[in-house]
C-alpha cells in the first residue's frame, strides 16, 4: 500500500509497508532520533543487526509495519505486532514514533489510523500499547484516542540509561478506536480510505 498525506503544516508525506531492502534508511531515522526518545525503545536502535533481525520477523506475517517518507527520507515509523499465541490472538500491539521535526503536526495520529486499518484487516480485537512512564506524549495521544490505562507494573522495565522504569500497558476495543478515529478526522478527505 502506498498513500499520500497532508500534514496539518501543509508538509506532503507519504505512507507505505516496510520493505526489507529499507534497513539503511531505518537506521537513518533511527540515528537521528534524539537520546530522550531512543531511551524509552526496547530493543537496541543503533545495532544494525538488531534492527535487521526486527525487518525479518516482517516476513514472518504476524508483525507489520508502516513508514512514513518525505522526501525519501523515513520520518515515522508504525508497527502492529499480532500476538502468536492462542489466549492472545485477539490481541495486537501498537508502536509508533515519529521523528522530532515531524512531531505534533498529526503524523503519530494519521499511523495510529493507519494501524487501526490494519488491526481491522486482521481481525484484531483489541488493540494494546505498552510504555514506559516517561513517555507523556504517547500516554497523551493514546488516552485521546480512547485508551484506558489497564495496568501499571512498578520498576518493570529498564530504559537506556538502565534506570528501572515503570511500565504501562493501555488497552482498547478496535471498534472503539474507530469512534475515536472518526471523531478526530471528521469529514476530512480521509475517510474516503474506509
Ligand atoms: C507519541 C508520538 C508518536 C506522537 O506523535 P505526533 O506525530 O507528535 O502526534 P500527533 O501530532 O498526531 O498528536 C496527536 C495528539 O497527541 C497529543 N500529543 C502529541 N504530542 C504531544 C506532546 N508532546 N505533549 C502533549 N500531547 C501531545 C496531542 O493531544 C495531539 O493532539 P492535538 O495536536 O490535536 O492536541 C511522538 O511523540 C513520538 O514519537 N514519541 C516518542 C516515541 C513514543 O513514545 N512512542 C509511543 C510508544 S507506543
Amino acid at each position: 500500500m502506498e498513500k499520500k498525506e497532508t500534514l496539518k503544516d501543509g508538509t506532503k508525506i507519504l505512507i507505505r509497508g516496510l520493505h526489507v531492502n529499507d534497513l539503511d534508511k531505518l537506521m537513518k531515522f533511527y540515528s537521528t532520533l534524539p537520546p530522550e526518545d531512543q531511551k524509552y525503545l526496547r530493543i537496541d536502535v543503533t545495532d544494525k543487526k538488531v534492527v535487521e533481525q526486527r525487518i525479518e520477523l516482517t516476513k514472518a506475517g504476524n508483525v507489520f509495519r508502516l513508514i512514513a517518507l518525505f522526501k525519501d527520507e523515513i520520518i515515522a515509523d508504525g508497527a502492529l505486532e499480532l500476538s502468536g499465541e492462542e489466549w492472545r490472538k485477539h490481541q495486537g500491539e501498537l508502536r509508533v514514533i515519529v521523528a522530532r521535526p515531524f512531531q505534533q503536526k498529526g503524523l503519530g495520529m494519521i499511523l495510529v489510523r493507519e494501524m487501526y486499518f490494519l488491526a481491522v484487516e486482521k481481525k484484531v480485537e483489541q488493540v494494546i500499547v505498552k510504555m514506559m512512564r516517561p513517555q507523556i506524549a504517547a500516554q497523551r495521544i493514546f488516552r485521546k484516542l480512547g485508551f484506558r490505562e489497564e495496568l501499571l507494573i512498578p520498576d518493570y522495565v529498564q530504559d537506556r540509561g538502565g534506570k528501572k522504569q515503570d511500565l504501562i500497558i493501555m488497552v482498547c476495543d478496535t471498534k472503539d478506536l474507530w469512534n475515536e478515529l472518526e471523531h478526530f478526522y471528521g469529514d476530512s478527505d480521509w475517510q474516503r480510505c474506509r
